[in-house]
């Protein structure tokens, strides 16, 4: 009785609760909680009305297509669909999808199904209508019955065609429904551009997509970088007689309707769970942002027989990925000094476990981000950790106590060698003045025998502190003055490893040019700046000799490099380090191949995608020994996008761009003259 009294309880908390969230979600497009915490409190409500089948209401939000709020807000004309759009009904474990599955063959006994997979695309649901193949409305889902008309804004994307071509061109009336979205790299881009006009940013892709798609004035919509994509058929007049979805996904294709490029046919359920895993494992790298991927039953007949409850369809279910998100508590804030000086925040927080990896640490990126963010010591937060990004705050999750918590603030000094801390105009970071700080050095040290850079193997952390520490190291040329018999005296350094890592040492002096000049940690100087600087120069003297003006004649290199790049070696502590450098015998020159012909000179790459049979290094590798330069992103610059298995997003931007894509066979040949 106690225990059922306190269900009851529950159901309506969670009920509350969960219309609170749809209006914040849908109305306002200013969620405050996850998707991933919304399915936790929608799944407890359904497990809780499952129990105690007797607290179900009519209006709950388990039966309905949303929590049953009014979900159009004022200024936009109403539209009521065709049909309901409804919503999906989720899996998260792979025993989830076949008890759906099995659900289904207890209405088809004996049937088998295959199934149309497609990637969750975290964006918003809008139903289109053409009429005579041509586009003439457009709404929001809405509540699922009534959507808001945003047409004149949908008429601004730019994948969005006006006029149909192909076999659907010629219907009287055809609605196709589908998500209008951004891409995170667009999304970045315009919150960057929100940030510096003086804009607040947006939270997510999903709410950038909706906040654009809901504008009143369409031409800040235009401005706005929407995509779409289209996955399923709605009314069609005369009626449409397609056999499957997967046809009527090809017609969209011919159509001109832009369909998502990650759709697969899968035979059965376990070629369908397989996607899953895949698609899982690629969900960073996708482009867009998705929780999960889709599957539909493929055969329209089994659909009609399979048909709907009032919340979703049974053919159809929405398989999530592992959350990349938790909440948890900030310890403390940490800084740390980088090898430029730069002091970064960072949360210690309480542990906890996110898509298979223990959290404990969380990038806070600068003082600007936590005053954006108003984390203090002992906030909820929620944390997301999204593949190859670093872990990181979202927001603090509202609590009473948050304001009696005082407010971070950057400290004075710097935490290591207590010298005084600056912010430099113009900069978002603040540094540490003392450029004998010892966590500078021990990090510039780090750098330099990293393997990318001078690849010195056993140079790691526990050895590079204590060479700081004990002032055996004061800069990069003390390295090579190291002998066995000093190294062996480290701590957990036995003998045989002493010498590895004497033999390591040594043998970093002949990496080259382009290699030490990235070493040396100048600012803006990187890999492919480095490598600039070594081809143009040929010898470290060459380029010591050279003015700025002279340096920034360098294709590739910009004004801002070039100054800072002069500025160090007109410095008298670099040049001596330098000497000592070239005194103890390390390379001073570039190591190339003779009878390179710099093929590719003043030729711009963008690769993206896994190309068969050479990895991204090679291929880099190769365009910068030709002469070529590899840049991140495409621009109307970029002369060429290498595209292998799995393109990320340059390769829509280099279709859009008009820019010419070649495969690793034409790469190859491109290169062959090398
Ligand atoms: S099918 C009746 N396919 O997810 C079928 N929906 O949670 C409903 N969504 O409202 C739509 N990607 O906005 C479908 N490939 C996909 C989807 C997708 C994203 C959204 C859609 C829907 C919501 C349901």
């Amino acid at each position: 009785m106690k225990d059922s009294k306190k269900a009851k309880a529950r159901v309506e908390e969670l009920r509350q609760l969960i219309r609170h969230h749809i209006y914040l979600y849908y109305v306002l497009a200013r969620p405050e909680i996850s998707d991933a915490e919304y399915d936790r409190l929608f799944n407890e409500l359904k497990l809780l009305e499952k129990q105690h089948p007797q607290y179900i209401v009519p209006d709950s939000a388990t039966l309905l297509v949303s929590g049953g709020v009014a979900v159009v807000a004022e200024g936009f004309a109403p539209v009521e669909h065709s049909s309901p759009m409804l919503s999906l009904d989720n899996a998260a474990t792979e025993e989830d999808v076949r008890e759906f599955e099995a659900r289904m063959h207890r209405i088809l006994p004996g049937t088998t199904f295959d199934y149309v997979c497609e990637p969750k695309i975290d964006g918003l649901g809008v139903a289109l209508v053409y009429e005579k193949g041509k586009f003439v409305r457009g709404a929001t889902r809405g509540d699922g019955r009534v959507g808001e008309d945003v047409t004149h804004n949908l008429r601004t994307i730019r994948n969005l065609p006006s006029v149909l071509r192909g076999p659907l061109a010629q219907y009287e009336l055809l609605e196709v429904r589908g998500e209008v979205f951004m891409w995170k790299a667009a999304f970045q881009k315009l919150n960057r551009y929100l940030e510096e006009a003086g804009e607040s940013p947006f939270a997510n892709p999903r709410n950038a997509a909706a906040g654009s798609l809901r504008q009143k004035d369409s031409g800040i919509t235009a401005k706005r970088p929407l995509d779409i994509t289209l996955y399923q058929l709605g009314t069609a007049t005369p009626p449409a007689s397609f056999a499957t979805h997967w046809e009527i996904l090809e017609a969209f294709r011919e159509s001109g309707l832009p369909v998502s490029r990650e759709v697969r046919l899968c035979g059965d359920l376990d070629a369908a769970i397989a996607y899953h895993r895949e698609m899982e494992a690629r969900r960073n790298e996708i482009g867009y942002e998705t929780d999960g991927v889709v599957l539909k039953v493929n055969n329209l007949d089994q659909r009609m027989t399979l048909s709907s409850t009032t919340h979703h369809p049974r053919w159809a279910i929405a398989f999530k990925f592992k959350s990349q998100e938790a909440q948890t508590r900030v310890r403390r804030i940490l800084i740390n000094v980088g090898r430029t000086g730069a002091l970064t925040p960072s949360a210690e927080v309480d542990p906890v476990e996110i898509a298979g990896a223990t959290i404990s640490r969380t990038t806070l990126h600068n003082a600007d981000e936590i005053a954006r963010l108003d984390v203090r010591e002992g906030d909820l937060v929620l944390i997301e950790r999204a593949g190859d990004v670093i872990p990181h705050v979202v927001h603090v999750v509202p609590e009473t106590d948050h304001k009696s918590r005082p407010r971070f603030r950057m400290p004075p000094r710097c935490p290591v060698c207590r010298g005084h801390a600056y912010r430099p105009e113009g900069e978002v970071v603040w540094r540490c003045s003392n450029a004998a700080c010892p966590a500078q050095l021990k990090e510039r040290l780090l750098h330099y025998g990293s393997r990318r850079v001078m690849d010195i193997e056993h140079l790691g952390e526990a050895v590079v502190y204590q060479l700081v520490d004990r002032d055996m190291v004061k800069d990069f040329a003390d390295l090579y003055h190291l002998e066995v018999e000093s190294l062996a005296s480290l701590e957990r350094l036995a003998k045989k490893s002493a010498t590895n890592l004497y033999e390591a040492i040594q043998g970093s002096k002949r990496r080259g040019l382009s290699r030490l000049l990235f070493a040396l940690g100048i600012r803006y100087v990187g890999e492919n700046v480095a490598s600039l600087l070594a081809q143009h120069y040929g010898s470290m003297d060459k380029l010591v000799g050279a003015t700025e003006e002279d340096i920034a004649g360098i294709y590739g290199i910009g004004p801002r490099i070039a100054a800072t790049a002069a500025e160090f070696f007109a410095q008298k502590e670099n040049q001596r380090v330098i000497e000592r450098l070239q005194a103890v015998g390390v390379r001073m020159t570039e190591v190339t191949a003779p009878g390179v012909k710099k093929i590719l000179a003043g030729k711009t790459f963008v690769l993206t995608g896994a190309l068969p049979a050479m990895s991204r290094d090679e291929a880099k590798a190769t365009i910068t020994r030709l002469g070529g330069r590899v840049t991140s992103s495409v621009s109307k610059k970029t002369n060429y996008v290498v595209v292998g298995t799995d393109p990320g997003s340059k390769y829509d931007d280099a279709r859009r761009l008009g820019i010419p894509i070649l495969d690793e066979a034409a790469f190859k040949k491109l290169i062959a003259g090398g």
